[in-house]
């Protein structure tokens, strides 16, 4: 008698089509190329153009990832949507890619936990179908940064890194007898620590200002509707939690480096990476990194970097994958998988 898992079945990309190389926003940023390439690893990232949203970008995912699987759109029973970009406030962007794809009245969950939005969203996906909830699950991690971002000089520390994208799979119930040597979602490891929210965030609009008003003049000026970061802060804290929760995660499963096919990590910097797989003895040959062609991409980044590395025939069925992932709350996780 075999237990229920999920199994990923089917994977779908899509990046915008406008290339933006490092020395496209020299200019405009007041930046250089030497400069974002020797701190971040990124050459190029995708932007938008002005009528694209997020949903627009998840449709074109989503629709490969179903068409991929084998299934129609009638198939699926539930959406987890991973987003930091939003199309709007509320509601929730799966809303709107429900309606795109003239899906049914499936339930549409919105994940808010930014560059580990993704693999909080497979755990969440994974819970429903384990507990015989769900059977087909399209799980979605898609973003328009290019939008939100302070396209000056002033903004110049955080635009660079961000790119715009969007990945999907759909995770799908399957008995299996062994979860740890077939095909399916093995674990995950799930982390936040709310006193750091500061660190990395965009502060307005929102309900946490002593205002009546939602956007004042003063916030525009003082451009509190872009994101701020600390970048020196988050760097430390990613390599650390990185490498914390996936060796955790490994050992708890019994697995080692070894066992691991390919690491997918999410793509913040192509230094934190290489950290981490220092820290952790990994070989960088195992590490799949797309930082140089995407930027970070977040929600958007692990399923991407799986459907390239599936494209590119780095990730073969049968494959073990550890993923793990830091961002904004500061929020972290680790998954392992079998695809
Ligand atoms: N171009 C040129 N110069 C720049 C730029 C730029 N784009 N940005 C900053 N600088 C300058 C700074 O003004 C500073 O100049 P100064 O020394 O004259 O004051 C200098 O470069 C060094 O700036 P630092 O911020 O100290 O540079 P650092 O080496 O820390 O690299 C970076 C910055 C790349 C952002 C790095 O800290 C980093 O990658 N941090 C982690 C980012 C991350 O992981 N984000 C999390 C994911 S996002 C999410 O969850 C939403």
């Amino acid at each position: 008698m075999g237990v229920l898992a999920s199994k990923i079945i089917g994977v779908g990309s899509y990046v915008p089509p406008k290339v933006y190389k490092n020395t496209d926003i020299e200019e405009m940023m007041n930046t250089s190329n030497e400069w974002i390439v020797q701190r971040t690893g990124i050459e190029q990232r995708h932007w938008v153009d002005s009528k694209t949203s997020t949903s627009d970008l998840a449709v074109k995912a989503s629709e490969e990832a179903i068409s991929n699987a084998g299934l129609n759109k009638e198939d699926i029973d539930m959406i987890v949507f991973a987003t930091l970009s939003p199309d709007f406030d509320f509601p929730g962007t799966g809303c709107f890619l429900q309606a795109k794809l003239g899906m049914s009245e499936i339930p549409c969950l919105d994940l808010r936990q930014q560059c580990s939005g993704f693999l909080y969203a497979m755990s969440v996906a994974d819970k429903f179908i384990s507990t015989g909830t769900n059977k087909n699950i399209l799980v979605v991690g898609a973003e328009v940064h290019s939008k939100g971002l302070d396209q000056t000089p002033d903004g110049r520390n955080v635009a660079v890194l961000f790119g715009d994208g969007a990945g999907a799979i759909v995770m799908s119930a399957s008995e299996v007898n062994d979860k740890k040597s077939e095909p399916c979602f093995i674990d995950a490891s799930l982390h936040s620590d709310g006193k750091y929210a500061k660190e990395l965030w965009i502060p307005a609009p929102g309900t946490g200002f002593d205002s009546s008003e939602r956007m004042s003049q003063e916030m525009l000026d003082e451009k509190l509707h872009y994101p701020q970061m600390n970048g020196r802060t988050v760097f430390v804290h990613a390599t650390k939690r990185m490498a914390e929760s996936l060796g955790a995660l490994l050992e708890k499963n019994n697995l080692t480096i070894d066992d691991v096919d390919v690491f997918l990590f999410h793509q913040a910097n192509l230094r934190i990476n290489s950290k981490v797989a220092e820290m952790m003895g990994i070989p960088e040959e195992k590490v799949f990194n797309t930082i140089q062609k995407y930027g970070n991409t977040t929600a958007a980044t692990i399923p991407l970097g799986m459907h390239d590395a599936m494209k590119e025939g780095v990730l073969k069925p049968g494959m073990l994958v550890a993923s793990a992932a830091f961002g904004a709350g500061f929020t972290w996780a680790s998954a392992l998988y079998r695809v």
